[in-house]
């Protein structure tokens, strides 16, 4: 049976990405810190749900190192866990500037270290859920947009290091997508359709890039809306 480690599990995106993964009959193993919201992924006997705080680089090492015990080689990573504070940058503090760098950036790349050398072996697929943000300036959102940019510069060079073993890697860029992820922001993704993604939207671009023939890959994902716009608080 094939397995998966999804990052950020517990909520938006990547709990749809895990509900879509255990739909194909693999075994998911859900990193997050709070899943009491997720019910029905709790229920299906292939989801195991693993508490781990992000921003703690030993307890990151700890939990995939025991992961890769019970599970044996992981098939596919899915980096979806991720950290946006939004506003002018003089009032983004030293400890939120520490949360999106650890969460966004230092642990997809610690994860994916520790991964590897199995997916070289057995070939693998890295799914990064990086942003919009990644490809533009961010005025309000400067060093969010930075850890997107990073995560998004890290899977495209780690493609071209891994990809002669096997390894695909793809960056997903999701537009304004609806999940509690603008909880700390004065502003959150619109309700009218045309104006926002649906986090089921964002697994199906997962399931496309897993269905593609073994010696084809789709490296690069971007998503938006028909329409732009976002709802002020
Ligand atoms: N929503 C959008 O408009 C949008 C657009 C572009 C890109 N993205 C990206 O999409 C990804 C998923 O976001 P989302 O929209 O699904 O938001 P979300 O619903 O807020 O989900 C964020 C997830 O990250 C996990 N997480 C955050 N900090 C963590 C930590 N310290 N340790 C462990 N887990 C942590 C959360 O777990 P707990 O809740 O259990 O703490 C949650 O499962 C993020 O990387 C985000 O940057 C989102």
């Amino acid at each position: 049976m094939e397995k998966a480690i999804v990052t950020g599990a517990s909520s938006g995106i990547g709990a749809a990405i895990a509900a879509a993964l255990l739909g194909r009959g693999m075994e998911v193993y859900g990193i997050g810190r709070d899943f009491r919201k997720q019910e029905e992924l709790m229920k299906n006997p292939l989801f195991h749900a693993v508490v781990c705080d992000l921003r703690k680089h030993s307890d990151v090492e700890r939990t995939i190192c025991d992961i890769r015990k019970s599970a044996g080689p992981v098939d596919v990573l899915v980096n979806s866990a991720g950290a946006g504070y939004f506003g002018p940058h003089e009032q983004i503090s030293p400890s939120k500037i520490h949360d999106m760098v650890s969460v966004n950036i230092e642990a997809p790349m610690i994860i994916a270290g520790l991964l590897l050398r199995d997916m070289k072996k057995n070939g693998g697929f890295i799914i990064n859920i990086s942003s919009v943000t990644a490809k533009k300036s961010n005025t309000y959102g400067c060093a969010y947009g930075a850890t997107k940019a990073a995560l998004t510069s890290f899977g495209e060079s780690l493609f071209d290091e891994a990809r002669k073993y096997g390894v695909k890697v793809l960056n997903i860029h999701p537009d304004m997508t609806e999940s509690a992820f603008y909880r700390n922001a004065d502003f959150s993704s619109c309700e009218e359709e045309d104006l926002r993604l649906l986090p089921e939207e964002i697994a199906q671009c997962v399931m496309a890039a897993l269905d593609m023939r073994a010696g084809a890959v789709v490296t690069d994902i971007t998503v938006k809306p028909q329409r732009h716009g976002i709802r002020r608080k």
